[in-house]
């Protein structure tokens, strides 16, 4: 298996596919991000030993960092919600996967039926989409394309219930299901903020107590990583062509000023790095 993209999420992904006895090659264009995420599962691992969770070193030894695309009868691309840098992707995988293999995408938002586009076998295109942190959430969004077919749509749940997740397949429309139900709470949060109503603290507090929700909205969004949040809610925005769905200036402003969110230590809060 191949996963493309080795941030929060490409990390994530790779460690649960390796823990589940298979081998993952690991490809990231940024220059030390693979080993960062070597590191990230590392010391996920870790605890989840503690727990009764599988031999770190074993798990991790199946992980093989590579320089570029390589073979493989599937490929999970984990990188930046980018249309374009998606596509790009895809089009370079096509070349690279034997024919037949699934290229699959955990995009939160990009429709996966213009991913299918840029390839030459768009009926083995299809939205693999995890939550974060991948080891420890149960959920994959399936998301099927115009063109994907009943076998690569099968093979994908198959896949996920392998790996210990439940699969939920949802339709090829902005946001699918889980971003089209959780942006909008994560903006209005982020104007309550913007408007005064509440501090940060208090907002979540309200989420979590008030909803029973186990982490509140701006502290998700954070975990997150506002740059994603704000890139999933324009998608929204564009393809459903309801204002309601523009990022709240707030968000925009903070990932100009580079506060992302955990991964960048300062978010809505700030994270000791
Ligand atoms: N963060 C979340 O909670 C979350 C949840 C579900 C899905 N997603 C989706 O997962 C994807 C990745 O999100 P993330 O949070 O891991 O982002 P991230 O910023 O942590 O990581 C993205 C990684 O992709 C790499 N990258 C960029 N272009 C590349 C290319 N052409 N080839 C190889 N690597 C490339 C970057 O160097 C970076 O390491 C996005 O599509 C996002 O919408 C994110």
């Amino acid at each position: 298996m191949l996963v493309v993209g080795a941030g929060q999420m490409g990390g994530g992904i790779a460690q649960v596919v390796a823990a589940s006895g298979r081998r993952v090659s690991l490809y990231d264009t940024a220059p030390g991000a693979v080993e960062r995420g070597l590191e990230s599962m590392r010391k996920s691992l870790g605890k989840l030993a503690e727990k009764g969770g599988p031999d770190p070193d074993e798990v991790l030894a199946r992980v093989q960092p590579v320089d570029g695309l390589v073979q493989a009868e599937l490929m999970i691309e984990a990188v930046a919600e980018d249309a374009e840098v998606k596509e790009q992707v895809f089009r370079a995988a096509d070349k690279v996967l034997p024919p037949g293999a699934v290229l699959s995408s955990n995009t939160s938002s990009i429709p996966i039926t213009s991913l299918g586009a840029a390839t030459g076998r768009p009926e083995s295109v299809i939205g693999m989409h995890f939550f974060n942190p991948v080891p420890l959430m149960g959920l994959v969004e399936v998301v099927r394309g115009l063109e994907t077919s009943d076998e690569t749509a099968a093979a994908i749940v198959e896949l996920a219930r392998e790996l210990g997740k439940t699969p939920a397949e949802a339709r090829d429309f902005p946001g699918f299901v889980s971003n089209r139900i959780l942006m909008p709470l994560v903006n209005e949060a982020a104007y309550a903020l913007l408007e005064g109503v509440a501090d940060p603290e208090a907002i979540d507090t309200i989420a979590k107590l008030g909803f029973n929700h186990p982490i509140g909205p701006l502290a998700l969004a954070d975990l997150i990583g506002l740059d994603t949040c704000v890139a999933i809610m324009e998608v929204l925005h564009e393809g459903l062509g309801d204002p309601k769905y523009a990022p709240c200036p707030l968000l925009r402003q903070y990932v100009q000023a580079g506060r992302l969110g955990r991964k960048s230590g300062r978010g809505l809060y700030r994270y000791e790095r």
